[in-house]
C-alpha cells in the first residue's frame, strides 16, 4: 500500500538554516509545534563553512535558550577589530565603546548545535526533503514537497515560514511573480580560503590597500580564513599556493602572515538584496530569502536571527492567542534593523574595496573616509554599535 505523505503542523518551515532551526526551538519552548524540512542532507548542512561571526545578543540567544552552549565554551570572545589602510593598522575597540563584543564561532558549528538541540527535543526535522511550492488559501497554509524517498509530501499548517536562503522556493509565494524587490551588485567577489595555520593576529584584520581588500579571520587555533577581493568570475582553481599568500601579504604588509596548507578555496559573490513583500497571509520570510547583505560587514546569520525573533513573537501571538497584530506588523518590524544592516553592509564595502573603475580622487576620498572614522569617537562609536549589534528584543523568549 502507497503511504500516504501528508502531515500536519502549526508552523511548517522551509529551511534547516540558522533562522529555520532557530524558529523552531524558540517554538518549541512555547509548546508550539513545527515541522522543519531540507533539501539538503544533515552532513551537507554540518559541514558547509559559512560565516564566522555572531553577535552578542545573538549569542546571548543560542545560549540562554539551550541552543547552543558550546557558543561560550568553545566560541571565541572578540572585543574588537583591526581597520588596516595606507600601511597602518587601527584598532576599533569594540568593548570599550559600546560595552559589547562578537564571538567567533563557525556557523556549521551552531548548526551542528542547534541540529543536535533540536532532534534531542523530538522535533520532526527532515532533511533531504524538497520544497517545490509553498501556498495559503487563507484557512490552511501548505507545503508541497518530495521527501526522501522521492515521494510526495504535503504539510498542511497554520503557518509557513520561508527559511530557504537567497534560491528560495517559499519566498514565490509571498512576492508574487513579478518578484521585485530592491538589488544591488558589486563589481567583485570574495576568494575565500581556509588553511592549517594558527591565527596570523589576536583580531580580525579588515584591510584596505592598493591592491584591493583583504580580511584576515579565522576559525579555531589551528585554522585560518582568509579572504582577498577578486573578480566575481575568478575561477579559485587558477590560482597558485604561492599567488594567493602574495595577494594576501601584500594587501596587509607589513602585518606578518602565518602560512599553511590551503584546503579550501571559494568564491562568493557580492550582493545587496531586500524583497519587495516579507509576508502575505498565512506565509513570511525570514533570513537570506527575505534580505541578502555582502559579507563585509558580518551581518548575514545575524539579521536572520533576529527576523526570527521577531516572528517567533509574533507567531506565539497568532498561535496562541489568535493574536493577528504582531504578525500584521512584522514586514514593518524587521524592515527597521534589515535597512540599518543594508546600510552598514554597503558602508563597510565600499568604503574597504577598490573598484576598477576608481579614479585616483575615488581613491584618495576613501582614505580620507577611513581617516575619518578612525579618528573620531563618534565615527569608531558607530562601526562598534553596528558590528556588535543592535539590541534585540530577547525578554519573554528565553
Ligand atoms: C569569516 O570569518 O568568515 C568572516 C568574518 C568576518 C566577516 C565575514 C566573514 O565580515
Amino acid at each position: 500500500m502507497r503511504r500516504v505523505n501528508a502531515a500536519r503542523t502549526q508552523v511548517a518551515i522551509v529551511g534547516a538554516g540558522p533562522a529555520g532551526l532557530v524558529l523552531s526551538h524558540l517554538l518549541a519552548a512555547a509548546g508550539i509545534d513545527s515541522i522543519v524540512v531540507d533539501r539538503r542532507s544533515r552532513e551537507a548542512i554540518e559541514t558547509t563553512v559559512r560565516a564566522g561571526i555572531l553577535e552578542a545578543d545573538t549569542v546571548r540567544l543560542l545560549s540562554e535558550s539551550g541552543a547552543s552552549t558550546r557558543v561560550l565554551s568553545d566560541g571565541m570572545r572578540h572585543d574588537g577589530i583591526e581597520l588596516r589602510f595606507a600601511g597602518e593598522g587601527h584598532r576599533i575597540d569594540f568593548m570599550a565603546l559600546t560595552g559589547r563584543g562578537v564571538w567567533l564561532y563557525p556557523q556549521h558549528e551552531v548548526l551542528r548545535d542547534l541540529i543536535a538541540a533540536r532532534l534531542a527535543d523530538g522535533q520532526d526535522l527532515r532533511f533531504e526533503t524538497e520544497a517545490a511550492r509553498v501556498e495559503d488559501d487563507a484557512q490552511t497554509a501548505r507545503v508541497h514537497a518530495t521527501d526522501a524517498n522521492g515521494e510526495p509530501l504535503t504539510i498542511a499548517a497554520d503557518f509557513v515560514v520561508g527559511a530557504d536562503g537567497s534560491r528560495s522556493v517559499a519566498r514565490l509565494a509571498v512576492t508574487g511573480a513579478d518578484g521585485g524587490g530592491y538589488f544591488r551588485e558589486y563589481p567583485f567577489a570574495w576568494f575565500g580560503i581556509l588553511c592549517e595555520a594558527p591565527p596570523s593576529a589576536p583580531e580580525l584584520i579588515y584591510s584596505n590597500s592598493s591592491q584591493g581588500f583583504a580580511l584576515i579571520s579565522q576559525r579555531s587555533a589551528t585554522v585560518q580564513r582568509m579572504y582577498l577581493q577578486c573578480d566575481p568570475d575568478l575561477d579559485p582553481e587558477a590560482w597558485s599556493d604561492e599567488r594567493i599568500w602574495e595577494e594576501l601579504a601584500a594587501r596587509v604588509a607589513p602585518h606578518p602572515l602565518i602560512r599553511g596548507p590551503i584546503f579550501q578555496r571559494d568564491v562568493l559573490r557580492f550582493r545587496s538584496y531586500v524583497a519587495s513583500s516579507l509576508r502575505r497571509g498565512r506565509i513570511a520570510l525570514v533570513g537570506d530569502c527575505a534580505h541578502t547583505v555582502p559579507p563585509t560587514g558580518a551581518k548575514g546569520m545575524n539579521l536572520a536571527i533576529a527576523d526570527v525573533v521577531v516572528l517567533a513573537r509574533a507567531l506565539r501571538a497568532l498561535i496562541g492567542d489568535r493574536d493577528w497584530s504582531l504578525i500584521e506588523s512584522y514586514e514593518d518590524d524587521v524592515l527597521a534593523r534589515v535597512w540599518k544592516a543594508q546600510h552598514f553592509s554597503w558602508w563597510m564595502t565600499q568604503m574597504l574595496h577598490l573598484t576598477a573603475e576608481a579614479s585616483d580622487f575615488d581613491r584618495r576620498r576613501q582614505l580620507g573616509e577611513l581617516s575619518s572614522v578612525v579618528a573620531s569617537e563618534a565615527g569608531r562609536r558607530y562601526l562598534a554599535e553596528a558590528y556588535t549589534g543592535w539590541p534585540l528584543q530577547l525578554e519573554e523568549l528565553l
